[in-house]
C-alpha cells in the first residue's frame, strides 16, 4: 500500500494520499488549496492516478483543494450526505464503503465537531478529521457543531475501535503525527470525563477565538464552483423535466455513471445502462462500449449521476473524444427525483 501524510504548515493540515500500488488508482483525504502542486507532482512521481478526493468536513481553517483537483484531474469529490458543498459530486453516508482500486474504507458518520463530520476507517487506521485529534478534539462552538453529538461520536464510534487502531487526525498544532485508539482513551485530557453532561461543559467553557481563515475559508468552501455551469452554456445540459419527457424513446440512451452501491441505494432511472465514472476513458475511446453504441446505433447519449457533476465532466470527455450527441441531466437523479421522474429500486 502507498500511504503519503502530508503537512499544510500555514493551517496545519495534514492530508492523505492513499493508493494500493504505483500505477495505480489514488485518492486523497482532505487535500489544501496552496498544496494542490505538491499532491500532483507527487502523483506523477509514484505513477497515481487520482480518482477521490474527498473531505471529512467543511473545514473553516483553510480552502479546501477539492475544486482545483476535480478541475485538474477530473476526479470525483466526495463528502457526506449532510454537505451542502457545491463541488461534491458523491455523497457518503454512516454504513457506506469509499472504495478505489484495491482499497476500502468504511465511511462513519461522526458529527460534533461540525454537522457533516464523517471519520474513514481503513483497516489497521482510522482517519478522524477534527472529531478526535491526538490528545485534543476539534471544536463545537460553530458550524452547526454540537459536543453531545461529539460525545457519542468519540466513545460510542471511535472509542470502540480495538485499542491499537492508528488515529490520523485532520490537523495537529505540537508536532504529532499519529496516534492510537488506546492511548487517547488512556491520555486525551478532553476525554477524561465521567459523563456526556461534563463534557459538554467543558467544550462549553473553552471560548476559542475563530480561525483567523474562517471568513475566507467557508463560503470559499461551500461554492467552489460546478463543471456542470460550463456544459449548460455549451448547450449539452438537459432539465430533469426535459429528460423525463424521453423516457422509453429508442433514439436516447440514458447512462448512469453512479457506482454500484449508490444505484443499489438510490435506484436507477427506467431501462438506463450503467457505465461507471470510473470507467469512461475507456468506454469512449474508438472500440469502447459508449463509443461504438453512439456511432453504431445513432442514439443521443444523455448521462446522469447523483447530483449532476460528474456527469458534466463525462459530457465533457466525451465530446473531446467525438461523441456529438453527448448531454447529461443537470442536477442528476436528485433533480430526477424532484421532477417526479419515474426510479426502479
Ligand atoms: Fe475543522
Amino acid at each position: 500500500m502507498i500511504f503519503r501524510q502530508l503537512f499544510d504548515c500555514a493551517s496545519s493540515t495534514y492530508s492523505y494520499l492513499l493508493a494500493s500500488r504505483r500505477g495505480g488508482e489514488a485518492l486523497i483525504i482532505d487535500p489544501v488549496l496552496e498544496r494542490v502542486d505538491r499532491y500532483l507532482q507527487l502523483m506523477t512521481e509514484l505513477d497515481l492516478k487520482l480518482v477521490k478526493a474527498v473531505d471529512t468536513h467543511l473545514h473553516a481553517d483553510h480552502v479546501t483543494g477539492l475544486g482545483a483537483l476535480r478541475d485538474r484531474t477530473h476526479c470525483i469529490t466526495v463528502m457526506g450526505e449532510q454537505s451542502g458543498v457545491d463541488v461534491v459530486s458523491m455523497r457518503v453516508a454512516e454504513g457506506d464503503k469509499l472504495e478505489i482500486e484495491g482499497l476500502s474504507l468504511d465511511v462513519l458518520y461522526t458529527p460534533g465537531h461540525t454537522d457533516d463530520s464523517y471519520s474513514f476507517l481503513m483497516g489497521d487506521r482510522v482517519f478522524t478529521g477534527d472529531t478526535l485529534l491526538i490528545r485534543g478534539t476539534g471544536r463545537t462552538d460553530f458550524q452547526n457543531g454540537d459536543p453531545r453529538d461529539q460525545y457519542h461520536s468519540i466513545f460510542d464510534k471511535l472509542l470502540k475501535l480495538p485499542d491499537e487502531t492508528l488515529v490520523y487526525p485532520a490537523h495537529d498544532y505540537k508536532g504529532d503525527t499519529v496516534s492510537t485508539i488506546g492511548e487517547e482513551r488512556a491520555f486525551n485530557p478532553r476525554l477524561q470525563v465521567k459523563s456526556i453532561d461534563q463534557y459538554v461543559e467543558l467544550m462549553s467553557s473553552l471560548n476559542l477565538p475563530n480561525p483567523k481563515m474562517m471568513d475566507v475559508a467557508v463560503p470559499s468552501n461551500m461554492r467552489q464552483g460546478l463543471a456542470q455551469e460550463t456544459i449548460a452554456r455549451r448547450g449539452w445540459a438537459l432539465t430533469a423535466e426535459q429528460a423525463v419527457e424521453l423516457v422509453g424513446r429508442p433514439d436516447v440512451a440514458f447512462i448512469d455513471l453512479r457506482e454500484k452501491t449508490e444505484r443499489e441505494k438510490r435506484g436507477v432511472i427506467p431501462g438506463s445502462l450503467h457505465a461507471p465514472y470510473r470507467d469512461l476513458p475507456t468506454n469512449i475511446r474508438p472500440g469502447g462500449v459508449l463509443h461504438e453504441l453512439a456511432r453504431l446505433s445513432g442514439k443521443r447519449m444523455l448521462f446522469y449521476c447523483a447530483f449532476g457533476e460528474r456527469s458534466a465532466m463525462a459530457v465533457m470527455a466525451a465530446q473531446e473524444a467525438g461523441l456529438a450527441s453527448a448531454c447529461h441531466i443537470q442536477g442528476g437523479l436528485a433533480a430526477w427525483k424532484k421532477a417526479e421522474g419515474p426510479v426502479d429500486r
